[in-house]
């Protein structure tokens, strides 16, 4: 059997699966808000941070971790014995200081006493900073112009300077706390701070994760000095090497065989990120499926080929952490389910009216009545907003069918228009997520993309992900794995006739978003 463990933001979970029977055996989760209250970090972080810093505690997540082994021991379905490997994936981009000591409190775990009192003074910094802290604009410029240029940025790391990414993040920790950061003899991301305490030994940082850090270089697989001395002084002293997700890093350790009953052969294997786990969990972590997950803020990833970045900045391309020299690439849009709430609220609108009824009422393309809603400052593209924008017609007056196919086809052409730069023509597209039940929403998809849509019924896809990383790391094949544990629903959504609509739109939607955000996004 093999475990994935997904340490995402606000829970810690674990899926064990059985590939040889093709089952779960077991899906748990421990809340951090939930059941660790003495954090005082009810969403997994700490609120009330300065000018958009947003940290947490990392010994709540070794707690939970704790908390998860004990649980899954006390599940009568698991014996923690027959575990054969273990892999995890972390929510992407939180950093991780520690002293020199902490190198030595891995080797010497004691059973009788709890992860977190132990490695709670090898802390360099007693906060990480996590994926929502948007405080490092700053150091993002002073790291671009360092390099030369945020396109130079790009071309080497697969992004631009980005706020949550950890290169700032290091970068103004050294300018705030030099002394601390010159006592840091080692940082690491959430994922492979967790894959060092299963170990009981120092873990890589995958390709994968290490993508969203703007520190590797894309194309070697490795860390890269442009970047790295650009960012801060002596980073690849502090940095652990970069090797592939599932890479095998000692057997566990004797922490977790005495206490929680896990074979002393169980491999400790390295981690990834959230999102590269997913695709993975998603069966599309081969080239020529493409997934959405429609969330509050809507995410697209697909693995690719080559190294392609796109020359607007506004996506990122990681490592894929299956195919070792391959990429994907993930694109955030932050107008997701809630610009479709609004729009539905403001007009008195239900969900029935979005799933098929107003649809129905009105032409593919909508008569070329087109709509931006972008009701948050948007991500893809970036754009400063708080509105709907029409190509030039009154949104307040149209019908309701208008409203609503407006609002669908404006976030998917502006979702196809922004991954055009990844050259994919996909076989089929997945979607997962809340609104992706929504049978108006899936259609629109499936026609904006004149391709099929299929929806994914299983939840779990990141811990999914890692344990199906580390089964591929013992000889199981991808294409069983997939077959047995990403499940899709049966009905397949069929473009409908006229699809081909959109084809001609595009060109119309591009023209209508560069005037709204000039051409040339990225300096
Ligand atoms: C991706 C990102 C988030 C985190 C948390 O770039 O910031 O998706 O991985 O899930």
């Amino acid at each position: 059997m093999f475990l994935g463990i997904d340490a995402s933001t606000q829970s810690i979970s674990a899926v064990i699966i059985d590939p040889d029977l093709g089952n779960v055996i077991a899906d748990e989760s421990v809340n951090f808000g939930a059941e660790l209250p003495q954090y005082n970090a009810p969403s997994g972080f700490i609120s009330g941070g300065a000018n958009g810093e947003v940290h947490t505690d990392p010994m709540m997540w070794l707690d939970a971790l704790e908390m998860l082994l004990t649980r899954l021991q006390g599940n009568s379905q698991v014996d923690l014995a027959k575990i054969k490997a273990i892999s995890g994936a972390g929510q992407q981009h939180a950093s991780v200081y520690f002293s020199s000591t902490f190198e030595k409190a891995l080797t010497e775990l004691d059973p009788k006493r709890s992860l977190s009192e132990q490695i709670s003074p090898t802390l360099s910094r007693k906060t990480a900073p996590i994926w929502m802290d948007s405080s490092t604009g700053e150091e993002c410029l002073e790291i671009a112009d360092n390099v030369g240029s945020d396109a130079k940025v790009c071309q080497i790391s697969g992004s631009i300077m980005i706020p949550r990414f950890t290169g700032s993040q290091i970068r103004k920790f050294s300018k705030e706390s030099p002394q601390d950061y010159a006592a840091t003899a080692c940082i690491h991301l959430n994922s492979s701070f967790l894959a060092s305490i299963i170990a009981g030994n120092q873990a890589p940082i995958d390709t994968g994760d290490g993508a969203g850090m703007n520190l590797m270089n894309l194309s070697k697989s490795d860390w890269d000095q442009t970047l790295l001395d650009a960012t801060a002084d002596d980073l690849l002293d502090k940095l652990p090497p970069i090797k592939p997700a599932g890479t095998f890093i000692s057997n566990i350790s004797p922490y977790f065989v005495e206490k929680y009953g896990f074979s002393a052969d169980c491999q400790a294997l390295s981690w990834t990120g959230d999102n590269p786990a997913s695709l993975v969990g998603m069966g599309a972590a081969e080239p020529g499926q493409l997934v959405i997950s429609l969330g509050t803020s809507d995410t697209l990833f697909a693995a690719m080929d080559s190294p392609l970045t796109d020359p607007n900045g506004y996506g990122h391309v990681f490592g894929n952490p299956l195919t070792a020299g391959n990429c994907m690439s993930l694109i955030c849009f932050a107008n997701g389910s809630l610009a479709r709430e609004r729009v539905k609220d403001e007009n008195n609108l239900s969900w029935d009216d979005f799933d098929t009824k107003e649809l129905a009422n009105t032409p593919l393309g909508n008569g070329g009545k087109l709509a931006a809603p972008f009701f948050t400052p948007e991500t893809t593209p970036k754009l400063d907003s708080n509105q709907l924008h029409t190509n030039g017609w009154d949104f307040s007056s149209a019908s309701d069918g208008e409203k609503v196919r407006a609002t669908l086809e404006g976030q998917f052409l502006n979702i196809r228009l922004q991954s055009q730069w990844m050259g994919l023509n996909p076989s089929q597209i997945l979607i997962t997520g809340g609104a992706s039940q929504n049978d108006g929403i899936a259609q629109t998809i499936a026609n904006i993309f004149n391709t099929p849509v299929r929806r994914l019924t299983s939840t779990s896809s990141v811990g999914t992900g890692a344990a199906i990383i580390a089964a591929v790391a013992n000889d199981h094949s991808y294409d069983n794995l997939t077959e047995a544990f990403c499940v899709f629903s049966s009905t397949i959504t069929t473009p409908e006739a006229g699809a081909g609509i959109y084809d001609a739109i595009i060109p119309e939607y591009k023209e209508f978003i560069e005037t709204l955000v000039g051409s040339n996004p990225v300096e």
